[in-house]
C-alpha cells in the first residue's frame, strides 16, 4: 500500500500571518499545526512531515518538539543540508530526514538538491544521519546522474520532485511523467526506496500513483486547501450555533 505522509507546514503559515510568535485573544492561537497532525493520523496519515526553514516562516522549533512527543505514526523533519540543521536532527532524533534545497527568497522548494554540485555536503549529512539510524531521503529531480549518486552516497531513500510534473500541462506533462517513471524504476534497482513528493492534488494523484516502485507520496499545501473547502460549512454553522444559541 502506497503511504502517506501528510506536510502540516501550511497550518502553520496560517497561524504566522495571523500571530507571528504573539500570543492571541484570550491565549488562543490558532490554527494548532500539532493539532492538525493529530487529526491527520486519526484519519490515516501515515507519517507527520514537516520543514524547519531557516527562516522559520511556518514551523517552529516548539512546533517540532510538541511533535516529537505526541504523534503516534512518523516524524519526517525536512531540513536544509547545514551544521546547524545536521546537529538540530542528531538532538531531535526524527524518525526520517529528507534532505532539500533551502533559498530565503523561494515561496517553496523550487526544484530538487542537486547532489551532483553539491557532493560533499550532501554526503556529510547522509553519513551523519545513517551513523545515528536515521533513515534520510535525497529530494532530487528525477535525474539519473541524482538518482546514481545518491545510491552512491548511501542514502536509503530519495524523493522524486514532482513539481515540473505537476507544473505541465500537455505533452510537457506527460514527458514529466515519463521522467519520474524512468528515475523510480532507477532508483529502484540501485536498491533505493522511492518517495515523491511537490505538487500532489486530488486531481492528478490518478496518475501520480502509476509512478513504479512508489513506497510513500508527500502531500501538503492540496490537503490544507481542501481541509479548508470540506470545513468551511462545518465552521459557518458552529459559529451561527453559538451566536444565537
Ligand atoms: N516534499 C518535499 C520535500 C517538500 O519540500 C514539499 C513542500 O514543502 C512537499 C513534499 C509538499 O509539497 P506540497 O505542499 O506541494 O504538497
Amino acid at each position: 500500500m502506497l503511504l502517506l505522509g501528510v506536510n502540516i507546514d501550511h497550518a502553520a503559515t496560517l497561524r504566522e500571518a495571523r500571530y507571528r510568535g504573539a500570543s492571541g485573544p484570550g491565549g488562543i492561537v490558532e490554527p494548532d499545526p500539532v493539532t492538525v497532525a493529530l487529526l491527520s493520523e486519526q484519519a490515516g496519515a501515515d507519517g507527520i512531515t514537516v520543514h524547519l526553514r531557516e527562516d522559520r516562516r511556518h514551523i517552529q522549533e516548539h512546533d517540532v518538539r510538541r511533535l516529537r512527543e505526541v504523534i503516534a505514526t512518523r516524524l519526517n523533519l525536512e531540513m536544509a543540508c547545514t551544521p546547524e540543521m545536521i546537529a538540530y536532527a542528531l538532538s531531535l532524533k526524527p524518525e526520517a530526514v529528507c534532505v532539500v534545497p533551502e533559498n530565503r527568497t523561494e515561496i517553496t522548494t523550487e526544484g530538487g538538491l542537486n547532489v551532483v554540485v553539491h557532493r560533499e555536503r550532501v554526503k556529510a549529512c547522509v553519513d551523519a544521519m545513517n551513523a545515528a539510524g536515521i533513515a534520510t531521503s535525497l529530494f532530487i529531480d528525477p535525474d539519473p546522474a541524482q538518482v546514481e549518486l545518491a545510491a552512491e552516497l548511501r542514502a536509503p531513500v530519495i524523493e522524486l520532485h514532482t513539481g515540473a510534473y505537476a507544473n505541465a500541462t500537455g505533452a510537457a506533462r506527460a514527458a514529466e511523467l515519463a521522467r519520474l517513471v524512468a528515475a523510480a524504476r532507477l532508483a529502484a534497482q540501485s536498491g533505493l526506496t522511492v518517495n515523491a513528493g511537490h505538487g500532489i492534488n486530488y486531481v492528478n494523484i490518478s496518475e501520480v500513483r502509476t509512478i513504479p516502485h512508489l513506497h510513500e507520496l508527500n502531500i501538503g499545501h492540496s490537503i490544507m486547501s481542501r481541509a479548508l473547502l470540506t470545513g468551511i460549512g462545518e465552521a459557518v454553522r458552529e459559529m451561527k450555533a453559538r451566536m444565537n444559541p
